[in-house]
């Protein structure tokens, strides 16, 4: 269980998992999600104060539509000041969380220690991912959430024969099943939007200096390793940890790796490289 209480910032009311003391370490979800994938992130309260909300629209939050990935960015700022994060916090986001974590640290760099980006991607959608997202966008309309279920199950946790042979697999799609199923239809097609709109950070991101850990599944089908290797490449503080066994939702389903790769890098984050030094 994750208990929520609600938070208003930004002009709507979001549903917020906190717990632990410290270090802020905000926990920014996928879609078409929502807090409860940080389920196995629970655990991290010991050591840090852990903030999972979920995003405008998404699960308790609400708001249902969003005008972009920056928009999202700028909630999550607005949180912070309302939740009273005075200091910088850890900013971790898998996938669309990623990519709010990166406008984060653009836009609001005060913010951002350090940033977590977890089986996600610097670059924008092809114009193909684009339309297969309007496709999605205008099938979810006629035919209900399940459709993106039934679309993005296959793709979410790895796909080889030892992971689909996990005990407690069909327990997990099961509930991935039931967290996409309940979010709103306007939610999940604003989101598609946002996704299918959002700009290339690669340029952005080279300017970022904060020490950052990218994690990846070995066997992510949405952003494979190339992706987070490019990343890598191009950030000045960056670390990848590529994790056997784990596909596009690393933290949960090898959340014992994840959860000691986060605690190494907080107790240890990568150094400054050609003179760009971690921010204080
Ligand atoms: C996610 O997991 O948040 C999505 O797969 C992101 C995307 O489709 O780009």
């Amino acid at each position: 269980m994750m208990p929520v209480h609600h938070v208003a910032a930004a002009g709507t009311s979001f549903a917020v998992h906190t717990a632990g003391s410290g270090l802020p370490l905000v926990l920014l979800h996928g879609f078409p999600l929502d807090h409860r994938m940080w389920a196995g992130q629970v655990a991290l309260a010991e050591a840090v104060r852990v903030i999972a909300p979920d995003l405008r629209g998404f699960g308790g939050s609400g708001g249902s539509t969003t005008t972009g990935i920056a928009a999202l960015a700028d909630d999550v700022a607005a949180l912070l000041d309302a939740l009273r994060v005075t200091g910088p916090a850890v900013l971790c986001g898998l996938s669309m969380g990623g990519y709010v974590a990166q406008h984060v640290a653009v836009r609001h760099p005060e913010k951002v220690a350090s940033l977590v980006l977890v089986d996600t991607k610097l670059e924008a959608d092809t114009p193909e991912a684009r339309a297969a997202r309007d496709d999605l966008a205008a099938k979810v309309g006629r035919l209900g959430q399940e459709i993106v279920a039934d679309a993005m199950l296959p793709r979410l946790l790895a796909g080889s024969p030892a992971a689909r042979g996990l005990p407690g697999r069909a327990a997990t799609e099961a509930a991935l099943r039931r967290m996409i199923i309940e979010q709103p239809v306007a939610t999940i097609q604003a989101a598609l939007a946002a996704l299918g709109g959002r700009p290339d950070m690669t340029e952005a991101m080279r300017h970022v200096r904060v020490p950052t850990l990218l994690v990846v599944g070995a066997e992510d089908a949405i952003t494979p390793p190339e992706c987070l290797l490019r990343a890598e490449a191009i950030m000045p503080c960056a670390r990848l940890l590529v994790v056997p066994g784990a596909g596009h939702m690393t933290p949960l389903e090898t959340p014992e790796v994840f959860n000691a790769a986060v605690l190494e890098f907080l107790r240890a984050p990568p150094g400054a490289v050609d003179g760009a030094g971690p921010r204080a």
